[in-house]
């Protein structure tokens, strides 16, 4: 079995890595800081024995997807069983203020480098009637969220993406999980520019994020929110009116 996981260099997808691992998955992993890449591919080697392939790339360049997917197929190594695009960032404060090339960076990977990956490595899923696909979106994208609006909406798309997708592949035997995580311990609150905010919620690790996830994949689960305060207050959220939603989301992210 081979897992392919973006941004596996630290947080949640260095999580998806090594649990993948103990679970007896060959690697390929994904990020740009190769020397932190590859202490962490060194370190699950050494621990479960299994195949870690590291691959350094930018996946905000447009051809990011293309150029990943020429990698794979020239290390000729076994099928992808399991995608994970897990690679994203966050952008905090007032868009008006945010550096367009920042803007083209998040729009390139949360949006265009995850269709694509997904469109690129699905049909050979198909053909085999094995496989399965894990796009890690955030709770952000179930309600709008002013000061992180950007980031909100590209997780919105994310969430759209991947019911609809799933409808699809489940015919031809693959899953399409989108995971949802709240407020997860990893550097992605550093890397944003959030100093401090309080929600309600859960405030996860990234292990305790990832075993949700594959726990539910394991029943074929295509849409997980992790942590049970997540899950409650997503269905809360829903008979909240909108306006109500969006005054108090404010309120607790204002800069
Ligand atoms: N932490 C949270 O509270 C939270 C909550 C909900 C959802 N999420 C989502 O979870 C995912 C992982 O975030 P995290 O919390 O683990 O953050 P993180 O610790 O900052 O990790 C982000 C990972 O993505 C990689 N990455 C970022 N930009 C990349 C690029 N252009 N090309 C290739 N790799 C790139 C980083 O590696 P390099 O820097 O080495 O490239 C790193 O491995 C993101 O999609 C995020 O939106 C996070």
């Amino acid at each position: 079995m081979l897992a392919l996981i973006t941004g596996a260099s630290r947080g949640i997808g260095e999580s998806y890595a090594r649990r993948l691992a103990a679970r007896g998955y060959a690697l390929h992993v994904v990020a740009r800081d190769a020397e932190r890449l590859a202490r962490v591919a060194g370190e699950i080697r050494a621990a479960h024995g299994v195949a870690v392939e590291e691959i350094v790339l930018d996946l905000a360049q447009v051809d990011g997807a293309e150029r990943l997917y020429a990698d794979v197929r020239r290390r000729r190594t076994d099928p992808v069983d399991l995608l994970v695009n897990n690679a994203g960032f966050g952008l905090y404060g007032e868009f008006g203020d945010m550096p367009l090339p920042r803007i083209q960076e998040m729009l390139v990977l949360h949006l265009l480098t995850v269709t694509k990956l997904v469109r690129l490595f699905l049909p050979e899923m198909r053909e085999r009637r094995k496989g399965a696909v894990i796009n890690v979106a955030s709770v952000a994208g179930l309600l709008p969220l002013p000061y992180l609006t950007l980031y909100a909406a590209t997780k919105a798309f994310m969430v759209s993406l991947g019911d609809g997708l799933d409808v699809e592949a489940r015919k031809h035997g693959v899953v399409i999980q989108t995971c949802c995580p709240g407020r997860t311990a990893t550097d992605f609150h550093a890397t944003a520019g959030i100093k401090y905010y309080w929600a309600p919620g859960d405030q996860q690790t990234a292990d305790e994020v990832v075993d949700e996830s594959l726990a539910a994949l394991e029943r074929g689960q295509s849409f997980v929110v992790t942590g049970w305060r997540n899950r409650l207050l997503n269905r809360i959220q829903k008979f909240v009116p909108r306006r109500v939603v969006l005054r108090t989301a404010e309120r607790l992210l204002r800069p």
